[in-house]
């Protein structure tokens, strides 16, 4: 009954935001289930900043979805957005074409990244999380940064935003899991032969899978280097009420999607992170079994 209440009230919080029709104008695949829209949402792309992220729902009996913002543009009132289809509302948000409306869509949230010109800074970033390291690589840039860039992929052809990321940054290195591509290996080996051949880094950045952020703050830690990392934990209400998106950070409990997305990545949690993100796999799994086995399959509804 509770629940009930508190998804009836956040339900009104996201209508209340929603003065626009927020119609998809573009929809590219980057690759295998990586896909990338551009929402008319004028109200979010006026006040979007680096780091922040919006939460939206593609139907009724949808979940809200976080997405952080990859770019927007006051001018036409673009946003973008870059999602991967790894359950049933990121393959039903999948199934969505250009001219198709957004049900809800709430933002911008979290607290922007500080930007300012530390001097030298390293992005590192692993998968989808390259979307999301990429308007922070912008604005470091735009701030007089000098960016370093890693980023990285299981192999080849997962790699998405290489050429968006070499245009903001000063240097860019390529990784990839299977060595189809630049270094074999991880990101993080990458940063440590960079440290520890000649780059005196003044901030990193680390933002995707939590083992790459856990392990990319570990090789900084020794020598003290201010390091960053954007948490993805999971989320609901994305506007700090249900407790979903807690996460330790120095002993403390913070909420990502009112206290972050970005926390000391020395301080955080890494393991209570990854065990918690670890907690519905099994649900998702049957919820997306389930919608598979139906006649037409899950963008049967969304068919125009
Ligand atoms: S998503 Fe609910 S408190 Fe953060």
């Amino acid at each position: 009954m509770v629940r009930d209440m508190l998804n009836y009230n956040l339900i009104n919080e996201f209508q209340d935001t929603e003065t626009e029709t927020h119609r998809i104008l573009s929809k590219h695949e980057l690759s295998p289930q990586v896909k990338k829209i551009e929402i008319y949402a004028p109200e979010i792309a006026e006040k979007a900043k680096a780091g922040q992220f919006v939460i939206l729902r593609v139907d009724d009996e949808g979940e809200r979805i976080p997405l952080t913002l990859v770019a927007w543009e006051n001018e036409t009132g673009k946003i973008t957005l870059i999602f991967q289809e790894v359950g049933l509302s990121t393959k039903k948000l999948g199934c969505l074409q250009v001219q198709d409306e957004i049900l809800n869509l709430a933002g911008p949230l979290g607290h922007p990244s500080f930007i300012k010109n530390y001097g030298l800074a390293a992005v590192v970033c692993g998968g989808v999380g390259t979307a999301a390291a990429y308007p922070i690589a912008k604005a470091l840039k735009e701030a007089g940064n000098t960016v370093v860039s890693i980023i990285g992929a299981r192999t080849e052809s997962l790699l998405i935003l290489e050429k968006e990321m070499k245009e903001v940054s000063n240097e860019l290195y390529v990784s990839t899991d299977d060595g189809s591509k630049g270094h074999k290996g991880f990101v993080s080996e990458v940063l440590e032969c960079l440290i520890a051949q000649k780059y005196k880094f003044d901030i990193v950045y680390a933002i995707g899978p939590p083992i790459m952020m856990r392990t990319t703050s570990e090789v900084t830690r020794p020598y003290s280097i201010k390091t960053i990392a954007s948490l993805n934990p999971i989320m609901v209400d994305g506007m700090g009420m249900c407790g979903a998106c807690r996460v330790s950070v120095g002993g403390e409990t913070r909420f990502a999607c009112i206290d972050g997305p970005e926390f000391d990545a020395h301080s955080t949690n890494f393991d209570e992170l990854m065990r918690r993100l670890r907690i519905y796999p099994p649900e998702e799994r049957l919820a997306l079994d389930f919608h598979e086995k139906m006649p037409g399959g899950i963008c049967k509804c969304r068919q125009r």
